[in-house]
């Protein structure tokens, strides 16, 4: 599975989380490709909702919560319907 091709550097959602909210508010991301912001806010304490339309992106973020070095994309398995349905058509 390819990586997303556009991911954040995690730094940059980390910045705005930490300057925007407090521990335990919600950070929602309606772009979210692999989620980049989701493990941020979750590494934050922050609880997360993301939308994304491509299925596959949302396969591959899973690697964020399985890794032990969260910002490297291993080969990634995951369960989608953990995150989203796809849109319907
Ligand atoms: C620039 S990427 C976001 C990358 C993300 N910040 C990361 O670090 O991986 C934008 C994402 O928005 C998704 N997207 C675009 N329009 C959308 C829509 N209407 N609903 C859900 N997702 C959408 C695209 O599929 C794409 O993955």
């Amino acid at each position: 599975m390819k990586p997303h091709p556009a991911r954040f550097p995690p730094q940059l959602p980390e910045f705005f989380i930490n300057f925007l909210t407090n521990e335990g508010d919600l950070v929602v991301d309606i772009f979210g490709g692999s989620n980049t912001t989701g493990a941020t806010a979750e590494r934050l304490n922050r609880r997360w909702m993301i939308c994304e339309q491509n299925e596959d992106y949302l396969k591959g973020s899973r690697f964020r919560f399985e890794a032990e070095e969260p910002d490297d994309p291993p080969e990634a398995t995951g369960n989608p319907q953990l995150f989203a349905a796809p849109p319907s058509k």
